[in-house]
């Protein structure tokens, strides 16, 4: 069992396909432990992105991330970061296999619809930025059980 942490960015949203993603990850054996609908302030998108701030492209990425409300979740699972970054698909959509979620719906690097954790640090600091611990759920789909990976 392992925690991971994604978001479906503010085009995400907008478009309506919070529903559809969220069943790619659940059909995958993933369990939805933590959701919450927020829109990004600035100082948010700079603790968030705090290692993307003195990049070029992060005014772009700060003015995309705060002009809509996001959906952030934890997420579940054996292997969840791995298994979330191959349903997200690579950050440039020009890049992603096709089927995954950047390829069917990111119109472009920036404004790419959904982040996922790239390891169990940056999961563990990315739940924590957006969640209390007592709001985490840890739930696993697959065994039915309470698995209290973190929260209770
Ligand atoms: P995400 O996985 O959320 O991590 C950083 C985000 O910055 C990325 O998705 C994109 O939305 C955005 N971004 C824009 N340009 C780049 C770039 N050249 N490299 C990485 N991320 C970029």
């Amino acid at each position: 069992m392992e925690m991971t942490f994604a978001m479906i960015k503010p085009n995400g949203v907008r478009s309506g396909l919070v529903g559809r993603i969220l069943e790619r990850y659940e059909s995958a054996q993933l369990s939805v432990c933590a959701v919450k609908m927020h829109q990004m302030t600035s100082a948010d998108a700079r603790g968030f992105y705090a290692e993307h701030v003195e990049k070029p492209f992060f005014p772009e990425l700060e003015e995309y991330m705060t002009k809509g409300p996001s959906i952030m979740i934890a997420l579940g699972g054996e292997n969840a970061i791995m298994k979330v970054r191959a349903i997200n698909g690579a950050t440039n959509p020009a890049k992603a296999e096709a089927g995954t979620i950047r390829y069917d719906f990111a119109p472009s690097m920036t404004e790419n619809v959904v982040h996922s954790s790239d390891s169990a640090e940056s999961a563990a600091r990315e739940i924590a930025f957006w969640f209390k611990k007592e709001d985490v759920y840890a739930y696993d789909a697959v065994s039915q059980k309470a698995c209290c990976v973190l929260g209770r």
